[in-house]
């Protein structure tokens, strides 16, 4: 089976930081993979390799077997790859449901000013409403992003990279922010999008939502693979756990209810 998105040998180096060395790995299609690692492992230079927002220096990027490595992000989003960033960021004077029309406008005009320009076409506000509903928001679809709580905000952050009709949805840190409740329903709604077809990258580090939902884990530590396979045995690799510990982060609760 050929991989829905392949990446190989990447490095990404800041200056003197080295964010990933010689790092990678597969995905196959309909797999809800988790990215996991503590603060600072390399996962959102990982998703931002992926998706084009930072060159590396070394590696190649596959999707659907063509090398992606050197497209513009617009023309990675064109072949299928969705986001959902560590920091939400939607416009906070338009309708939560204007936001994400505009992406799906984004998606076709690779310019959310003509987008935003021309007259908002319906048949694409009928759709951003629709994946208000499928994320669970529709009830505030016309309220402005400023009056919502994080969780609400999260939400519309995923339902604005599904108006990009992805093939492939990376989404980083998600459940960050939410409370218990929160975290678990977001969850089940990414279970949801897996279980109707979509693949997943989901970087996280509420580990007991990880565990629960995902099918396979990546880790990564200090820029490298570190672990890769079965939710349980990479979480009970000795590795993994020394990795965590000497991060001195406790990934999971404490960190989601701060
Ligand atoms: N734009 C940048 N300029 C300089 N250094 C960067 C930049 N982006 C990331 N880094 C550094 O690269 C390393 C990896 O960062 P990255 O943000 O990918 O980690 P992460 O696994 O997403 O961490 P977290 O869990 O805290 O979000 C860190 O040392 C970070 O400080
Ligand atoms: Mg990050």
């Amino acid at each position: 089976m050929t991989a829905l998105l392949s990446v190989k040998g990447v490095t990404v180096r800041f200056g003197g930081v080295t964010a990933l060395e010689d790092a990678g790995f597969d995905l196959q299609p309909g797999e809800l993979l988790g990215l996991l690692g503590p603060n600072g492992a390399g996962k959102t230079t990982m998703m931002r390799s992926i998706t084009g927002v930072v060159t590396p220096q070394a590696g190649e990027v596959t999707l659907e077997g063509h090398p992606i490595t050197r497209l513009p992000t617009h023309q990675r989003v064109r072949r299928g790859l969705g986001l959902s960033q560590q920091i939400v960021r939607p416009f906070r004077s338009m309708s939560v449901v204007d936001n994400v029309t505009l992406a799906a406008g984004h998606a076709k005009t690779a310019s959310p000013l003509t987008a935003l320009g021309r007259r908002l076409r319906s048949a694409e506000r009928e759709r951003a409403l629709e994946l208000l509903l499928q994320v669970g928001i529709s009830e505030v679809a016309e309220s402005e992003p400023s009056s919502l709580p994080l969780g609400m905000l999260k939400r519309l952050e995923v339902a604005r990279a599904l108006a990009l009709d992805p093939k492939l949805l990376l989404l980083d840190e998600p459940l960050a922010g939410l409370n218990h409740l929160e975290a678990g329903r977001l969850a089940d709604t990414i279970v949801a999008l897996n279980e109707s077809g979509l693949s997943i990258i989901l970087i996280e580090h509420n580990l007991s939502e990880v565990l629960r939902i995902c099918q396979r884990l990546v880790v990564l530590d200090n820029g490298r693979n570190l672990a890769a396979g079965e939710p349980r045995a990479v979480m009970d690799d000795p590795a993994v756990q020394a990795a965590y510990l000497g991060s001195g982060a406790k990934p999971d609760e404490e960190r989601a209810d701060a």
